[in-house]
């Protein structure tokens, strides 16, 4: 949420008053007026639906019903756990976590990409993988490349507090926003050409905000890119385990495996279970490195983003209980897609086409042909009216960076059933009263 800061009259560091946490960007400012008049079924059902977090609750009755059946996994509940849980503060992390997060990466990737949980470094969430990682890659005034559209978080977490630059590989419409080796060249050369020293690629892989996973034959270029410009890559994987069929994802660790590993010093793959859980409250992220030197100075610098041993603990009993996780996932891969459906379906009844998705907590909806002009300015206004008018909080692609004006992340995931008709109907009667007009 953007907090507001009030002018210091005493002074502070750079990185207190710099500018580049991006919270004053629209994805933030849609929040506060969601957290302003917050829609409820009942008690406000002319409020804001929030449709601008990412977050998954399809399948928390599934979590529920395993902390029910297995109190024994339930946060401590023997006074000799308490005690090992409160004393316990070495930054590798409880074993059989580690062990457990291995291998649930391995599941949701159907097996086909094998984990070391000694490679496995514990963060709270991806945030502060993302942070870390960008720390130990990069000096300040270096630049990560990132292709557009990106998680606007991305500012705060790669740029803000390391002072290190996001240069952009800007992707559009014209062959599905996909990462292509013209548009990295591309960006490798702007970055040149204001002397900025590029230091890695980060890639989010299925991506937010498209909703979409990268093709293997893509992801081998994104690889050749890197190895040929020496630089690192980082895969965000964070929404591995919401593609909507398993076999529709390659991991980057597929592709490593391939080929015996060369080069594989220079990939970090970031994971966190707040999105194929839920559980972003329990701020539960990874990095996954094929670089000792990386995982040495990550698991270091992970002193300052620890994850609890509760938590720990709870989500080792969890993930190891393969029965759990099997259906699990299966079940959030099913609910996810039933979402998508529904909200695709929806939309094309209202007139509006999406990308074509097959991952995450939301679709990647085209308004363009309903723009003014095809600027920045017009899809802000437009934004502005579905925020005011129709009350619908959602992402509009210019805080996603995306060069195309026109284009909006809608989650679907962080509602009921019932809750995602309503704002299916509130977009249909926008659509209609526009046509109108
Ligand atoms: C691509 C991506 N990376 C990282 C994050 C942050 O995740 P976490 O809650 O694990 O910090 C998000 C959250 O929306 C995301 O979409």
């Amino acid at each position: 949420m953007a907090i507001e800061i009030e002018q210091p009259s005493v002074g502070l560091s750079k990185v207190a008053v710099s500018e580049t946490h991006g919270e004053d960007s629209p994805y933030f400012a849609g929040w506060k007026a969601y957290d302003e008049n917050p829609y409820h079924e009942s008690n406000n059902p002319s409020g804001v639906i929030q449709m601008g977090l990412a977050e998954n609750q399809v399948s928390f009755d599934l979590l529920e019903e395993y902390l029910e059946k297995h109190s024994e996994a339930n946060l401590g509940n023997k006074i000799s756990n308490f005690r090992e849980n409160a004393l316990f503060q070495d930054y590798h992390g409880l074993v059989s976590f580690r062990k457990a997060m291995a291998s649930f990466m391995e599941q949701i990737r159907g097996g086909r990409a094998k984990f070391n949980p000694d490679r496995v470094v514990i963060t709270a969430g991806a945030t502060a993988a993302n942070e870390l990682l960008t720390f130990i890659l990069a000096d300040p005034g270096d630049a990560l490349l990132v292709p557009t559209p990106y998680y606007p978080g991305f500012d705060r977490d790669l740029r803000w507090r390391t002072g290190v630059k996001i240069v952009p590989v800007h992707c559009d419409s014209s062959n599905n926003f996909q990462i292509t080796p013209q548009a990295l060249e591309a960006a490798y050369k702007s970055a040149q050409s204001m002397n900025i020293k590029v230091r890695g690629l980060l890639i989010t892989n299925p991506s937010n905000p498209l909703g979409a996973t990268i093709q293997r034959s893509i992801l081998e270029q994104i690889l050749d890119f890197a190895t040929r410009k020496n630089i690192h890559l980082v895969s965000d994987e964070i929404y591995s385990g919401s593609v909507f069929s398993s076999s529709e994802f390659v991991s980057i660790a597929e592709i490593l495996q391939s080929r015996n590993y060369k080069d594989s010093e220079r990939v970090h793959i970031v994971y966190s279970l707040s999105k194929d859980l839920g559980l972003p409250g329990f701020r539960v992220g990874t990095i996954y490195s094929y670089n000792d030197k990386v995982v040495t100075t990550a698991r270091r610098m992970s002193s300052f983003t620890l994850i609890s041993s509760q938590t720990q603990q709870l989500l080792a009993s969890m993930l190891s209980d393969e029965e759990f996780t099997e259906n699990y996932i299966r079940t959030n891969r099913e609910r996810l897609r039933k979402r998508y459906d529904m909200i695709i379906d929806g939309l094309r009844k209202a007139g509006i086409e999406c990308l074509k998705g097959n991952a995450g907590l939301f679709c990647w909806m085209n308004l363009s042909p309903f723009l003014e002009e095809a600027t920045r300015e017009c899809e802000l206004s437009l934004w502005n009216s579905i925020v005011q008018q129709v009350k619908l909080n959602i992402s509009p692609g210019s805080s996603c960076h995306c060069s195309e004006p026109g284009w909006f992340r809608v989650c679907f995931a962080n509602m009921s059933e019932q809750t995602l008709q309503v704002a299916l109907k509130r977009i249909h009667d926008f659509m209609e009263q526009r046509r109108m007009n």
